[in-house]
């Protein structure tokens, strides 16, 4: 995909948008609450659009019907990208990932997911994670060294160690995998906060890329708050 908008030869590349979540910790749906004129959804399809060659929208099930209808021109004007399908979300965030790539045609050599939630992925965080798939890893995920010092605890709050900074990496999404790697990974009923663990843990080699700090994942309304702000003065 270098330079910007080339996919690697020989990849085709499907990207899962995630946005099935209830937002409990958020209070409502944060993913189709809006970021200046554009809903978190339609910031993250736009990225996904733009270095895929075809993507899944993942909604809670009451909402596949109007996703799936939308035809993105308003006013005659192209407003928003439509998916290339759309379908609903499971109970958990691994079970809608597995109908996600249900959806997902045997042509792709390459699918990413993305949580609907992070709206400040760019499209070089994409090239980052399809460029390490495309060069022989099976999955790669974005990955910032944290600024605080983390340690490993007890149930009770007793510390057990405190972890060496340097060898730690918060991960984000987009996450790429080798497509038959990820669908591996998702045959059984696994679950998991993201879907490298999966691939980790049936043996997959997972790479972390560079990822950035803009890539927040909108989890509580002071990172709405943070993130309305961002884009305010981006204008
Ligand atoms: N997600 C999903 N299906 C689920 C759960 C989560 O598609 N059953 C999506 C969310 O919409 C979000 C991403 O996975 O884009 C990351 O999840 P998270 O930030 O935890 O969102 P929610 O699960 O909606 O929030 P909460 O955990 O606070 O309820
Ligand atoms: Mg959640």
């Amino acid at each position: 995909m270098s330079p910007v908008g080339k996919r690697p030869d020989g990849e085709r590349i499907w990207t899962i948008v995630l946005a099935a979540g209830s937002g409990q910790r958020f209070g409502a749906m944060k993913q189709f609450e809006t970021i200046g004129s554009r809903r978190l959804v339609d910031w993250s399809m736009d990225v996904a659009h733009s270095a895929s060659d075809g993507v899944v929208l993942v909604v809670p099930a009451e909402m596949v019907g109007a996703e799936g209808a939308a035809s993105g021109v308003v006013n005659g004007v192209v407003d928003r990208v439509v998916p290339d399908a759309v379908v609903a979300g499971g109970a958990t965030r691994s079970e809608s990932v597995r109908r996600g790539l249900a959806a997902v045609p045997g042509e792709a050599t390459i699918v990413c997911v993305h949580d609907a939630a992070r709206p400040f992925a760019t499209h070089e965080d994409y090239r980052l994670v399809i460029d390490a798939v495309h060069g022989g890893a099976d999955g790669a995920v974005p990955g910032v060294t944290p600024a605080d010092t983390i340690k490993l605890v007890e149930e009770d709050g007793v510390v057990v160690s405190t972890l060496p900074r340097s060898a730690l990496r918060a991960v984000a999404t987009p996450q790429a995998f080798r497509a038959a790697v990820l669908r591996a990974a998702h045959t059984g009923s696994a679950e998991g906060t993201d879907d490298a663990s999966l691939v980790e843990a049936n043996g997959g080699r997972v790479i972390v890329v560079e990822g950035s700090a803009m890539n927040r994942k909108i989890t509580t309304p002071e990172d709405m708050a943070w993130a309305r702000a961002m884009q305010a003065r981006e204008i």
